[in-house]
């Protein structure tokens, strides 16, 4: 019983920053590029284009995009976008897992 308990929170542990986010100042991912498997707010230094959310999925992480103070975006399931709509490109990241609130 206590063997399994630890089993259990050790892979909890291990999946819980199963993601990476990847932006790109052009579109199809090319440019500057900003990367992290962090949990956090992220200020690009530019404004992305084109990013790659690579996630397990499933591990309760997710990701809002920001233009400053506004939201752009959010997803959880891995996304992949080669040319993010003029309206929705972005500045800043927020991740977060569980009941972490994103807020941008
Ligand atoms: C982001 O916000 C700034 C300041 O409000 C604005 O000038 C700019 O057009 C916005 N960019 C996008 C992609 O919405």
């Amino acid at each position: 019983m206590k063997f399994a308990s630890v089993i259990a929170v050790v892979a909890a542990a291990a999946s819980a920053n199963a993601f990476t986010i990847s932006a790109w100042s052009n579109t199809g991912y090319t440019g500057t590029q900003f990367q992290t498997s962090g949990t956090g707010t992220y200020n690009l230094g530019f404004t992305a284009k084109s990013y790659r959310w690579s996630s397990s999925g499933g591990d309760g992480c997710c990701i809002k995009f920001c233009n400053g103070s506004r939201e752009t975006g959010y997803r959880c399931p891995a996304y992949s976008n080669s040319n993010v709509a003029t309206a929705n490109r972005f500045n800043k990241v927020v991740t977060g897992c569980g009941s972490t609130v994103l807020n941008c």
